[in-house]
């Protein structure tokens, strides 16, 4: 089946929030894009889509939004993270959600976007080198050091070394995604 992979449009939203109601257990994700898209924070929103007679098919979406880094000095940096990623259930393990994050992080390459974090399975996005954020002394705000499953689904890919500052253990570099990701019921 062929899939091309293009930025979001707005006759696709409908599509989009039907894969991510069908792709996750709740509503959430579907919530948490359409906030996104409301407060001006889908930085760079892909589908993967199927054409069907004169009609296209979305059977893949990515969303990036803005991330806040900040040192425990203060000092603020911008980036962004990856995440949801879903892929119709009926073409899952063909590669199609590898393709989206590699389509997502190649139009990244052309901005000047110093990293992108993620919180996923470290097996599935080391492939693309992502690496574990806790090992440069980074840290999500919400993982309270209690469940080292969560500390190591936290990754990032470092895009310029030279902006991104170093962490460690007692002044980590706590990094925030865009208050919408609280605001889904
Ligand atoms: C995760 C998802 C996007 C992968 O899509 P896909 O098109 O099947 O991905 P690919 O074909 O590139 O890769 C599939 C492989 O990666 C593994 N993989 C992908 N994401 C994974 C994850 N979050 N955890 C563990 N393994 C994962 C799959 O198990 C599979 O490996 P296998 O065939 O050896 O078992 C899809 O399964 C999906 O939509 N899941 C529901 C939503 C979700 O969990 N999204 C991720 C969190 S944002």
């Amino acid at each position: 089946m062929s899939v091309t992979i293009r930025t979001a449009r707005e006759g696709d939203y409908n599509e989009i929030d039907q894969l991510l109601r069908a792709a996750f257990p709740g509503p959430q994700e579907a919530q948490i894009v359409r906030i996104l898209r409301a407060a001006d924070a889908d930085s760079l929103e892909l589908v993967g889509a199927h054409a069907h007679g004169d009609h296209e098919h979305v059977l893949a979406h990515i969303l990036f939004s803005p991330v806040t880094a900040k040192t425990a000095a203060g000092v603020e940096l911008f980036g962004l993270g990856l995440g949801p990623l879903a892929v119709d259930g009926s073409v899952r393990r063909q590669g199609l959600g590898a393709a989206m994050v590699a389509a997502g992080l190649e139009h990244l390459k052309w901005l000047p976007v110093p990293f992108v974090v993620v919180l996923g399975s470290p097996k599935y996005y080391a492939q693309f080198g992502f690496v574990p954020a806790s090992a440069r002394g980074w840290r999500w705000d919400k993982d309270r050091g209690d469940d080292p499953d969560l500390t190591a689904a936290f990754q990032v890919l470092i895009r310029d070394e030279d902006r991104c500052p170093l962490g460690s253990h007692d002044a980590p570099v706590t990094l925030s995604y865009h208050p919408a990701f609280d605001m889904a019921e």
